[in-house]
């Protein structure tokens, strides 16, 4: 494999089963050195799976990766060096201090002055006066924000962050992006898994996994273009739009029909076939259709209902 010194992570196949199930299948990934990119999919998809394998915690069944030149299945240690990787569930110690959890990381990657390492932690981190503090007690912004801390301790080149916001509140999640973005900035790649939306907007490129499978990779505009998606914004009074989503939601040529706030977004790839399909409901005069810019979360819908159809034929 090529030892591109541009690129954070490169995963060619990379395939992983659970007993029959397929939990990632034949997933292709490049990301760029000091790249913010984000990892959306729903539930089970396969992303902590993926970053598992990335860092060299689960081995793939098929399929070959590096980050940072080391490759996965051969040259873990090397690589848990230089990886930092926040799990979904903070692993911190809850029965630990903040300097006693943060002091036990600088231990364990061998940092020198491991006990001034954790205190100036606390002080970056804002936390002075606290670091005797339990961190079961802790709020679950601060406790996110102590993980984080903890992830970056050994100063590592790449970091995989997994549902880093999940449970938190505004804005503290707003205080985390900023973070992210500064570290970004000094040359850090990070890999971000995510539901929220918005925070797959601030990523540079995204990857959107589902039922295991890559459906769709690039920059946002890069994904939204490439959908050829088009969709049409419907208002009218909200039982009517209920009705009316209920109905046209199965017809050939349309992959979605969300309603989003007071209004209905309908949409397809194939823009005849949906301007056929929805023609007859264009005519009625309790609602007003607009043409409307896809945007990204309408292409996740469309494309998972698109996933889910073929996986019906499939099976
Ligand atoms: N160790 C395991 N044994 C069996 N099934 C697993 C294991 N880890 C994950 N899975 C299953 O693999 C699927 C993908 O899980 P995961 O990678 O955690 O998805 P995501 O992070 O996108 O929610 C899920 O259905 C999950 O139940
Ligand atoms: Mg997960």
């Amino acid at each position: 494999m090529a030892n591109d010194t541009d690129i954070a992570i490169r995963a060619e196949g990379l395939s992983k089963r659970f007993g029959d199930f397929v939990v990632v299948e034949d997933l292709n990934l490049t990301v760029k050195r000091g790249e913010i990119y984000g990892f959306l999919g729903p539930n089970g998809s396969g992303k902590t799976t993926t970053m598992r394998m990335l860092v060299g915690l689960l081995e793939p069944d098929h399929g070959r990766g590096e980050c940072l030149g080391l490759d996965i299945r051969t040259e873990r240690d090397a690589l848990r060096r230089r990886i930092g990787y926040m799990t979904q569930h903070f692993s911190l110690y809850g029965d630990l201090t903040v300097e006693e959890n943060l002091e036990f990381v600088a231990r364990i990657y061998n940092l020198p002055a491991p006990v001034k390492t954790a205190q100036d932690a606390i002080r970056e981190l804002g936390l002075e006066g606290r670091g005797d503090q339990l961190v079961s007690t802790l709020s679950g912004g601060w406790k996110q924000r102590l993980a984080l801390a903890a992830a970056i301790l050994p100063k590592p080149e790449l970091l995989l962050l997994d549902e880093p916001t999940a449970g938190v509140d505004p804005k503290a999640r707003r205080d985390f992006w900023e973070h992210i973005y500064e570290l970004a900035a000094d040359g850090l790649t990070v890999l971000v898994s995510t539901h929220y939306m918005d925070e797959a907007e601030r990523c540079h490129r995204i990857a959107y996994l589902a039922y295991g499978k890559l459906l769709a990779s690039g920059a946002g505009d890069e994904v939204i273009g490439n959908s050829g998606l088009s969709v049409w914004e419907v208002s009218g009074d909200p039982g009517d739009l209920s009705d009316l989503a209920a109905n046209i939601r199965d017809e050939e040529g349309i992959s979605m029909a969300t309603p989003f706030g007071t209004r209905l977004r309908i949409g397809g790839p194939d823009k005849n076939a949906l301007d056929h399909a929805t023609q007859p409901y264009r005519d009625d005069s309790r609602f007003r259709w607009e043409p409307s810019p896809p945007t990204l979360e309408d292409v996740f819908i469309h494309l998972l209902r698109d996933a889910q159809d073929n996986r019906a034929v499939a099976s």
